[in-house]
């Protein structure tokens, strides 16, 4: 079982998806006429953070009962917690869409949040939890046990979705109307470019890149090759790499170079992964998860070409 659905009782339906969708970023699942118990009209609006699995029924106060809990349906308790993998971007695009905070973000032990109100003074807390871990990846993980060498998992299934989610949020509305090309650099990218491309809402198109920087070890050789080169010509186009995980941070730094000379009216770059700790990466523009030193597979990341089919992001036991 899980719960669906919450009630959120507002004035009216359409000053409440402009604020929710607009501005906070929730994504409109459902609106559609329905019909009260006394036959009156009545719409049937759910909202949710994107991709995510609860969502709110949004209901329009019709009586004078409904109308008084309005922005006070918790008596003042927070009543709401809207929980993201990452606290900075949506703290950033609420604040500049003119959201209210009653505070500055707090770091607490188990994670950072800051209280906000939504337009009629209901209070949410904004939460990133401390460890990305912390939503039962080992549950999911015997769901689909993980093979001898792959050893915790630091990232579950479920949240990679919703950090795809998020991500694809963000580029509907930064590539609207702009047509872009997602560079997808194969093999690695290839299980994230699948759910990322599904997970924006705009006209967009793919082109594929093989290259290869490592051998069959876990160890960078320090050379890109390219060994399948992109279909078509990026002078003009709007350009977004999606890498898989940028450690080192060479193979990005030379495909940057290589496509800066080709001319494209924007070149952005996306990785699932950035490792944390190391020194001279280049910056990455959308990054799905910041991983701490250490070998990891799984959710297209190979050691040796294994483990890519698995669901979720792993630590890779066997690393010398
Ligand atoms: P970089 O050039 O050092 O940034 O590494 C780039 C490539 O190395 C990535 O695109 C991956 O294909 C591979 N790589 C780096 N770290 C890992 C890892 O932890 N697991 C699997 N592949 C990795
Ligand atoms: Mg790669």
């Amino acid at each position: 079982m899980e719960i669906a659905l919450t009630t959120l009782v507002v004035n009216d339906y359409d000053e409440a998806l402009a604020f929710y969708v607009d501005a906070v970023g929730f994504e409109l699942v459902e609106d559609s006429p329905s019909t009260a118990n006394d036959g009156s009209a009545k719409r049937w609006v759910v909202i949710r953070p994107p991709g995510a699995a609860t969502g709110l029924l949004v209901a329009e106060a019709s009586t004078e009962d409904q109308r008084a809990v309005v922005g006070r349906q918790h008596g003042g308790r927070v009543g709401f917690f809207l929980q993201t993998e990452d606290f900075d971007a949506q703290y950033r695009r609420m604040r500049q869409a003119g959201v209210r905070f009653r505070e500055e973000p707090r770091h607490e032990p188990y994670g950072t949040v800051v209280v906000w109100e939504d337009l009629y003074g209901n209070p949410w807390d904004l939460v990133q939890p401390a460890t990305p871990t912390a939503e039962g990846p080992a549950a999911e993980g015997a769901a689909f046990p993980p093979p001898a060498d792959v050893g915790e998992v630091l990232v579950s299934a479920t949240d990679i979705a919703r950090r795809v989610a998020e991500l694809g949020a963000e580029l509907t509305v930064d590539y609207a109307d702009k047509n872009p090309l997602l560079v997808s650099v194969l093999k690695g990218s290839l299980v994230f470019v699948a759910d990322l491309m599904r997970a924006v809402r705009a006209p967009l198109e793919i082109d594929f890149l093989a290259v290869s920087s490592y051998g069959a070890a876990t160890r960078s050789s320090g050379v890109v090759k390219i060994l399948k080169d992109l279909d078509q010509d990026i002078a003009g186009r709007h350009v977004l790499m999606v890498e898989d995980i940028v450690d080192s941070g060479l193979t990005l730094k030379f495909l940057l170079e290589r496509f800066s000379t080709q001319r494209p009216a924007s070149l952005k770059t996306c990785s699932m992964v950035v490792r944390d700790g190391v020194a001279n990466q280049p910056e990455v523009d959308y990054v799905g998860f910041r991983l701490p030193p250490g070998f990891v597979v799984g959710y297209g990341l190979d050691a040796g070409q294994q483990y890519r089919h698995l669901p979720y992001i792993a630590r890779y036991a066997n690393t010398e």
